[in-house]
């Protein structure tokens, strides 16, 4: 079996399978027993993200447990952080935390021992992909710059960007810099990613929806562009799912925008807007994770919908986000079953 008849890589290429394949965001995580213990013997977050032999670990236990069509390397967006030195913590109860950035300290910013940091990271790729079953794809994945930089510059989660924001319009051409360094250093990470064994890479812009439309063109759809154009002149087989969170409206020519192979829905973006997305290629997505967490009804009706309206065409089943760590597991196992029409 060649990579390129991995289901996942299929739907990537513009084909439409039935039933279409399913993986969930955040699925290795703490709704999982087996995640909780594996995370309190590793010691911190970060501890587990670079230990190869845990991250293989928690990257397969989903895979194990309902057989999803892809694994998705077990790591963080802010591990670029950490390996720019931003001294980067991940504290139960506060979310992640980072010494704020200033435009001096975005001036030296350099590239120089972030690959070397990153090592463990990518020896967790190799060692997932030599374990994974054949017909699993593995994907790899990294934070867009604008995502990353609203982590950097603010030192931790904020419930609107506004810390990032403010910046942005006051240091106009800092700011540019900044995305502009994120990008360049993430793609060399990704270049990493696949030549360790990742099918496809998903490029994670979280927080896509506190822009304006002059904003997203210039902080969030230009330097995933830069990114994918920079993976994809040295590896121009590589397959990009761009997925920006809330973008809404905007994602109307984001596709075309990036290049990206496929894009990710939020559980906002109706489905008859998707139907539209989805003629230009594949499309990822949309369910509510709440619906998860509900089972019952509203879980198989929420499924339903979406394979009803993307079905016909190229999908890969996920959820609009993470799933939260309140999911039932035997949820998903009734999630899986439905999509799968078991
Ligand atoms: O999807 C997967 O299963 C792979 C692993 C993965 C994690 N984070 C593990 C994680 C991936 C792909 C991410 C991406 C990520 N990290 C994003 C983009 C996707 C998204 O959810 O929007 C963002 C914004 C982050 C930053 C981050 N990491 C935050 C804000 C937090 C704390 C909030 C939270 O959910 O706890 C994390 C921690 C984190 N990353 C956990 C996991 C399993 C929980 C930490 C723990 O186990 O203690």
């Amino acid at each position: 079996m060649q990579v390129s008849e991995r289901r996942i890589v299929r739907v990537l290429n513009g084909e439409t399978l039935t039933p279409p394949p399913l993986w969930l965001m955040r699925q290795a995580g703490r709704y999982l027993p087996e995640y909780r213990e594996t995370r309190a013997a590793a010691g911190s977050f970060l501890d587990l993200c670079y230990n190869p032999e845990l991250a293989t670990e928690v990257t397969l236990q989903p895979i194990r447990r309902y057989g999803f069509d892809a694994a998705i390397l077990f790591s963080d967006i802010l591990v670029i952080p950490d390996a720019l030195k931003r001294n980067v913590s991940f504290n139960v109860g506060h979310g992640p935390q980072m010494d704020p950035i200033d435009p001096e300290g975005i001036a030296k910013l350099s590239p120089e021992g972030v690959s070397a940091h990153l090592k463990p990271v990518i020896e967790t790729v190799s060692r997932i992909r030599a374990a994974l079953p054949h017909e699993t794809t593995l994907l790899g994945f990294c934070g867009a710059p604008w995502t990353v930089a609203t982590y950097m510059i603010a030192g931790k989660g904020t419930p609107d960007q506004a810390p990032a924001r403010l910046f942005a319009y006051r240091y106009p051409e800092i700011f540019a810099r900044l995305l502009d360094f994120l990008a360049d250093v993430s793609a060399d990470y990704l270049v990493e990613q696949i030549d360790a064994g990742a099918d496809a890479v998903q490029i994670f812009d979280s927080w896509a929806g506190v822009l304006g439309e002059k904003e997203f063109e210039a902080y969030a759809a230009r330097p995933v562009r830069r990114m994918i154009q920079s993976v994809r002149a040295r590896r121009p087989q590589a397959k990009i799912i761009a997925f920006a969170k809330g973008a809404g409206l905007l994602l109307k020519d984001y596709r075309q925008k990036t290049d990206a192979n496929a894009i990710g829905l939020d559980w906002s973006v109706p489905l008859s807007f998707a139907v539209e997305l989805q003629k230009d290629g594949a499309v990822q997505g949309n369910l509510d994770p709440m619906r998860v967490v509900a089972g019952g009804a509203s879980l198989d009706d929420g499924i339903d919908a979406i394979l009803q309206a993307l079905g016909q065409g190229p999908l890969i089943f996920n959820l609009g986000h993470g799933i939260t760590p309140e999911a039932n597991p035997d949820h998903v196992t009734q999630l899986v079953k439905r999509v799968r029409g078991l």
